[in-house]
């Protein structure tokens, strides 16, 4: 049988992401044994390095998990003999055609397979992809892509990138990565409710009252408030990372594991979503605050945001899944930039027990305490905790809320995986399941678009808030609209 090889090449490899996450996930893969035997990883950039500058750089930025291990120092050096560096722009067939021939030398005519990593601005993807299909694709093995969202703005400038990318590949080369589907938790909600009986049965309106996804960071836009003004807080983070936890715990029960199962169903939960209507939905933008002496910037403070901008680093809306599984539960999101602190978190808010003996005499006792609650904290301290109603030992009767814990780090000695590891690994074996159709891309744009375009048209003014605070009471006055606490500040 024929060797074969991987090539994989990392287009804009000086850049943020390449430095943070995808060269350190890719060490991290090394380090594990998860690479093949043969590989090649190639830095692609306009800016001119060598190979040795190119080393540097990665050993530098390398702020993986791995890093604190022993045997780091000699994994990393035989990693980074396996890292180069190619000079190019994103536009140049012939600077891919240089790449190619470098990479034929590495490939040593064993059958070739190439994976390109697009981390570069979005409006210069479709050129990139261009040459690097026609320029650098192997033409024995697979050639794959993966990309980072923005995938446009709005439905009509995705579907526009959908038709671009799709003259140059087809739809199962396409990886559309996004990175909530790689992180440890999500990938584990399905085993969760579908490996247990005591969850799946409950898993609809019948139990559940309400469920809740929520994001904090506790940081601004810093340095990234150029990016950020063009898409703002819906884009960045709902309409896609809480949107596809969404899908995925509201799926019905695929027919299997395999990958175009799993997608069939999260296109239906998308398409079943009424319409996200303008007053379901609070936005806000973060304000200088000054604490304990020490003044943080506002939003508009970033000297690439324009002053008078409108928008938002937090939302929080309502929405709700019109098939029988979901008749009228709301679906709470919430995400917001500059918060008190920095998580994600999904919630599942159960119904109260119906004629609860203990509510019965326990006069003026609080209602949230006979509520069943699923957490499931997807990041820090990963865990899932279940809060259940309980005795207080003692000769009296008296009840208090208390937690059935699953936390991660206690129960596991394994560290938890970067959602880019994962990933990355997936795409090397042509592993789809965690990668984003392009009739869900459409599906999620479908939804959000004309929301967008309402708040942009009507200039809705976003409520500030403080730096470092819970968000704008809005979302507070949101959630009891429709009967919520959310689970976060209760
Ligand atoms: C990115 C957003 O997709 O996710 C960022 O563009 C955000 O604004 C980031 O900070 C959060 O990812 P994580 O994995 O750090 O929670």
């Amino acid at each position: 049988e024929q060797q074969s090889t991987v090539s994989i090449t990392v287009v804009g490899a000086s850049g943020d992401l390449a430095k943070k996450k995808i060269f350190p996930a890719l060490f991290a893969l090394y380090y594990e044994g998860c690479l093949p035997e043969h590989f090649t990883i190639y830095g692609y950039a306009r800016s001119k390095m060598t190979d040795a500058e190119l080393r540097d750089m990665v050993s530098k930025t390398l702020t993986c998990r791995i890093d604190k291990r022993e045997n780091c120092g000699e994994k990393m050096e035989e990693f980074l003999k396996r890292c180069f560096y190619h000079t190019g722009q994103y536009d140049s067939q012939e600077h891919f055609v240089t790449l190619d021939k470098k990479l034929k030398e590495h490939e040593g005519g064993r059958l070739s397979n190439r994976l390109f990593y697009l981390s570069i601005p979005p409006n210069i993807f479709v050129d990139a992809v261009k040459c690097a299909s026609s320029s650098a694709s192997s033409v024995s093995g697979w050639t794959r892509v993966i990309v980072e969202k923005p995938f446009g703005r709005d439905s009509k400038t995705s579907a526009a990138l959908t038709k671009s990318l799709k003259q140059y590949l087809e739809e199962d080369q396409i990886f559309r990565i996004d990175h909530y589907l790689g992180k440890e938790l999500v990938e584990n909600l399905s085993v969760l409710r579908f490996s247990n009986l005591i969850f799946e049965p409950l898993w609809s309106r019948q139990y559940i009252q309400n469920v809740q996804f929520i994001f904090s960071e506790d940081f601004g836009t810093e340095g990234r408030g150029g990016y950020f003004d063009h898409y703002g807080i819906i884009r960045d983070i709902m309409q896609n990372h809480l949107l596809q936890i969404l899908a995925l715990f509201a799926m019905e029960t695929p027919v299997s594991l395999v990958a175009e199962d799993i997608r069939n169903e999260k296109v239906k939960v998308l398409r079943s979503m009424r319409p996200i209507q303008l007053e379901d939905v609070v936005i806000g933008q973060y304000k200088s605050t000054t604490k304990g002496g020490v003044t943080y910037p506002g939003y508009t403070d970033d000297k690439t945001v324009p002053k008078d901008s409108l928008t938002p680093t937090f939302a929080a809306a309502a929405l709700f899944i019109d098939n029988a599984r979901w008749d009228g539960v709301p679906f709470l999101m919430k995400a917001g930039k500059a918060l008190h602190t920095r998580s994600a978190e999904i919630r599942v808010q159960f119904r109260h027990v119906p004629g609860n003996l203990y509510n019965r005499n326990s006069g003026g006792t609080n209602l949230d305490r006979t509520t069943n609650e699923l957490v499931i904290r997807v990041q820090p301290d990963e865990g899932i905790y279940l809060k259940i109603n309980n005795k207080v030992p003692g000769l009296g009767m008296r009840l208090d809320q208390s937690n059935l814990n699953l936390l991660y780090s206690a129960r596991y000695s394994k560290e938890i995986p970067d959602a880019y590891e994962r990933l990355l690994l997936d795409a090397i074996e042509g592993e789809r399941r965690l990668f984003i159709r392009s009739d869900e891309l459409d599906a999620a744009w479908a939804l959000f678009t004309p929301l967008l375009k309402e708040i942009e048209e009507k200039k809705t003014i976003p409520e500030f808030y403080p730096y470092g605070s819970r968000g704008p009471v809005g979302a507070h006055y949101l959630a009891a609209k429709h009967n919520v606490q959310w689970g976060d500040l209760s």
